[in-house]
C-alpha cells in the first residue's frame, strides 16, 4: 500500500491510474479504524472499484468544540495496518497546513433541511466543514465511486446532495451500519467509553429498537416514539440527549406523526462521548437518495 502525504503526489498517483483505465474507489475516514470502515473498502470493490484509496485526515474544520478535536482517537500505524490487510491500494495521509494552507478561506456549504436540524443545529459549522473536506479530497483523490457509512445518515445525504448540484460525477455508495454483538453502532468513538459508559450507551440502540416496535404496534405519534430513547437512556448518570428527532427521509422534515418514511435519530452524550444513531420505523432499508 502506497503511503501519500502531499496533494501533487496524490493527484499524480489518481491520474495514472485514471490513464490506465482503472475505475478509483474512495474511502474518506479520520481514522480510528475499525470494521465499519474496512466494510466500506469492501463496499467499493462490490461497486466495481478496481484500485482503492483511503483518506485518513481528521479534519479541525468540522469540529466545532476544540476539546472533541484534541480528543479524538489518533492510532495512525494500526490504520495503515488494517488498510493494507483489506487491501486498500493507496492511503492519503495529508496534514492539516497540507489541506488549510494559509490564507486558506473557501468553504463548501449545503443550505435548506439537510442542515437545518439533528446535527446540524447541535454541531453549529460542522457540515459547512464536512462538506468542504469532502469536496476537497474529491478534487484531490478524483474517484470513480466514494462509499460513506450509514450511521452518519444526515452526513451522506448532505454529500449526496452536494455531488449532485456540483455535478461532482461520483457515484455515492451507502454502506449499512457494522453493529457489535451487543448492538452498539461502531464508532471511532466508542474506544473512549470505559466498560461501565459502554453498558450505558446500548440504552441507544435499545431505546431505537424498542422505538421501532413501538411503531409497528401502531403507535405513530413521534413524541411517544422518542419516549422509548429517552426511557432507556436518562435512567443513567452522565447521560444526556443532544436530540432525539423523528424525520421523513423523504424531503427531511421534522414529523409530528411518524409514517413508513421516517427515520428515528438520536444524539446522545455518554460520559462526555459523543454518539448517534438512528434506525427506519418501518424496517425497511432507508433510500439514501436525493430527490429533486
Ligand atoms: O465520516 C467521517 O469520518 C468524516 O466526516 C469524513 C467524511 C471523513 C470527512 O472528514
Amino acid at each position: 500500500m502506497d503511503r501519500i502525504t502531499t496533494i501533487a503526489e496524490q493527484r499524480a498517483w489518481s491520474r495514472a491510474r485514471t490513464r490506465d483505465g482503472r475505475r478509483i474507489g474512495f474511502v474518506p475516514t479520520m481514522g480510528a479504524l475499525h470494521e465499519g470502515h474496512l466494510s466500506l473498502v469492501a463496499q467499493a470493490r462490490a461497486a466495481g472499484a478496481d484500485t482503492v484509496v483511503a483518506s485518513i485526515f481528521v479534519n479541525p474544520t468540522q469540529f466545532d468544540n476544540p476539546e472533541d478535536l484534541a480528543k479524538y482517537p489518533r492510532t495512525l500505524e494500526d490504520d495503515c495496518r488494517q488498510l493494507a490487510a483489506a487491501g486498500v491500494d493507496a492511503v492519503f495521509l495529508p496534514t492539516a497546513q497540507e489541506m488549510y494552507p494559509d490564507g486558506y478561506c473557501t468553504f463548501v456549504e449545503v443550505v435548506g433541511p439537510l442542515t437545518d436540524k439533528l446535527c446540524a443545529v447541535a454541531r453549529p459549522g460542522h457540515f459547512r466543514g464536512v462538506a468542504t473536506v469532502v469536496n476537497k479530497l474529491f478534487s484531490i483523490v478524483r474517484p470513480d465511486v466514494a462509499v460513506f457509512g450509514q450511521k452518519d445518515l444526515q452526513q451522506v445525504l448532505i454529500i449526496s446532495r452536494m455531488v449532485r448540484d456540483l455535478d461532482l460525477g461520483i457515484d455515492i455508495v451507502v454502506a449499512p451500519t457494522v453493529r457489535d454483538a451487543d448492538g452498539l453502532a461502531m464508532s471511532s468513538r466508542n474506544r473512549r467509553l470505559s466498560a461501565e459508559s459502554r453498558a450505558k450507551a446500548l440504552g441507544l440502540p435499545r431505546g431505537l429498537e424498542l422505538a421501532r416496535r413501538a411503531f409497528a404496534a401502531g403507535e405513530h405519534t413521534s413524541l411517544k416514539l422518542c419516549e422509548n430513547v429517552y426511557d432507556q437512556l436518562l435512567v443513567h448518570d452522565g447521560v444526556e440527549v443532544d436530540y432525539c428527532d423523528v424525520v421523513d427521509i423523504h424531503g427531511f422534515a421534522e414529523a409530528d406523526t411518524a409514517n413508513d418514511r421516517c427515520v428515528l435519530a438520536a444524539a446522545v452524550f455518554v460520559d462526555g462521548v459523543r454518539l448517534i444513531d438512528h434506525v427506519a420505523l418501518s424496517g425497511a432499508a432507508i433510500p439514501v437518495s436525493v430527490e429533486d
